[in-house]
């Protein structure tokens, strides 16, 4: 996959939700098209992308899980 917005010929884009997990990452699945800072594009290798929002990440943007270890808690 590449960084530009996922379609496959002939389908429609789907909706982009973005979903909390409590205590977690946020999940963001549908034809979403993840930049970084610099509005280069990111290929997150998979259809469905962890964001991390507890900051203890060693691969942000993406959750590696460490929030457990960190113990994040927010809802
Ligand atoms: S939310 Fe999972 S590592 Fe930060």
């Amino acid at each position: 996959m590449s960084g530009a917005p996922r379609e496959d010929p002939g389908r429609e884009p789907e909706p982009v939700t973005i979903t909390v997990c409590p205590d977690g990452p946020l999940l963001v699945r549908g034809s979403y098209e993840l930049l970084d800072g610099e509005d280069r594009p990111l290929d997150p290798g998979r259809a469905t992308v962890a964001l991390c929002r507890c900051g203890a990440s060693a691969i942000k943007p993406f959750c590696d899980g460490s929030h457990k270890r960190a113990r994040f808690r927010a809802r």
